[in-house]
């Protein structure tokens, strides 16, 4: 019989999208959380000369030495943070590092705080460990920010962890530093411990990014390699765990996931290697796109009451079309061959809206645009 924590996962809905749309002829992607542009060309080549150099075995579960300082001396060249490469756990993309930070942190009945709307695999890892969800409600009208206020009525002493993920994946949303060290006193106050995933640091476009260790070391970062260097498939990411529960993360990493592919790690040093310029031409190339569908958006008719200021995500309110974001989401995939997110996969606060990506190219962006236009036109509003 399946158990319990299986059977209360829920599908992730987008993979669920894109399965959909594959079988379908002439579909745009809006849905895709991943990055099409290709990784730089000297990561590639370092994965290839790894590779042929031999570098197939095992590594230590922890991950390489030279991966884990090349880390760590990111921490001080982009926040000024000083990180011990011992507190450095390297996985196979940021997801088993959530995982591992879960396990950490939580026993069964304990309470972990997040927002709504969140990702949406956040609520399944909390439920895979046992552990419940408490949410704290976030509003288009402050752009998806949080308040530290509703995480202060939200935390409680069975709260183990708050976890919090900027830039937001669906929101667009970006936390200011004042806001990030706030939640982290909260979180403080009932002995929590933050957990952040910063894995769209670096795709910021009027904000600056702030990692919680400029304000805590007690706090668990995950962060990866899939979005800013478009290494979705290659699956490395990383976990900074606190002191005191080095151990026992790299106990678990030892037993649950051994290492992550030895040669993938040598192409993550060279990605960090990686000129600034790289992902400042990345980051204007979305910002363009993200103007564009933040115009259509208001085009169509549809409410967009705040600016997405990082990731590649955007939720446009379509409360005021016939139907749920489910039939909203059909409709434009049968009827305009655009495939996009029901926001009801990020939580029930974003079931009104539709989560519309620009990972996709601009050309493609504005035949998308072009399509739903045509079919809203004949849709009746309430
Ligand atoms: C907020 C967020 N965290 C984590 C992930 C997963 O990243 P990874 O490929 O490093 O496992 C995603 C992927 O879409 C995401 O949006």
């Amino acid at each position: 019989m399946v158990s319990q924590r299986a059977a209360d996962v829920t599908p992730f809905m987008a993979m669920d999208v894109l399965e959909r749309a594959n079988d379908t002829d002439d579909v745009i992607h809006l849905e895709v959380g991943e990055p099409d542009f290709s990784p730089p060309d000297r990561v590639v080549e370092t994965a290839v000369e790894s590779l042929r150099a031999g570098h197939t075995n095992y590594t230590a579960a922890r991950g390489k030495p030279a991966l884990r300082r090349a880390i760590a001396d990111r921490y001080d060249h982009v926040y000024g943070v000083d990180v011990d490469p011992d507190r450095i756990v390297v996985t196979p993309g940021s997801s088993p590092g959530l995982l591992l930070a879960m396990a950490t942190l939580v026993d069964p009945g304990d309470e972990v705080v997040l927002t709504d709307p969140h990702y949406a695999c956040y609520p399944n890892f909390v439920r895979t460990v046992g552990g419940r969800v408490e949410t704290v409600p976030l509003h288009a009208s402050d752009g998806f920010r949080p308040r530290p206020s509703a995480f202060e009525a939200a935390v409680g002493d069975d709260t183990r962890a708050v976890l919090l993920n900027s830039p937001a994946n669906p929101t667009g949303a970006v936390l200011s530093g004042g806001t990030l060290d706030a939640i982290v006193d909260v979180a403080d106050a009932v002995d929590a411990t933050p957990v952040v995933d910063e894995i769209y640091h670096g795709l910021s476009y009027d904000a600056t990014d702030h990692s919680v260790l400029e304000y805590t070391d007690d706090a668990f970062v995950l962060d990866g390699f899939s979005k800013r260097f478009a290494m979705t498939g290659w699956r490395l990411g990383w976990v900074v765990v606190p002191p005191g529960y080095v151990d026992a993360v790299n106990r678990l990493a030892q037993n649950v996931l051994i290492c992550a592919p030895n040669f993938v790690q040598d192409a993550g040093v060279a990605a960090l290697e990686t000129p600034p310029e790289h992902l400042a031409d990345i980051r204007a190339t979305y910002r363009e796109r993200r103007d564009l569908l933040v115009d259509a958006v208001a085009d169509w008719g549809l409410g967009l009451d705040y600016t997405p200021q990082g990731a590649y995500y955007l939720l446009a309110d379509v409360s005021d079309l016939p139907g749920d974001s489910l039939a909203v989401a059909d409709l434009l995939l049968e009827e305009a061959g655009v495939a996009v997110t029901p926001g009801l996969d990020f939580g029930e606060r974003a079931a009104d809206y539709l989560r519309l990506s620009y990972a996709t190219d601009a050309a493609a962006i504005e035949e998308a645009i072009d399509r739903i236009e045509r079919v809203l036109a004949t849709v009746e509003r309430a």
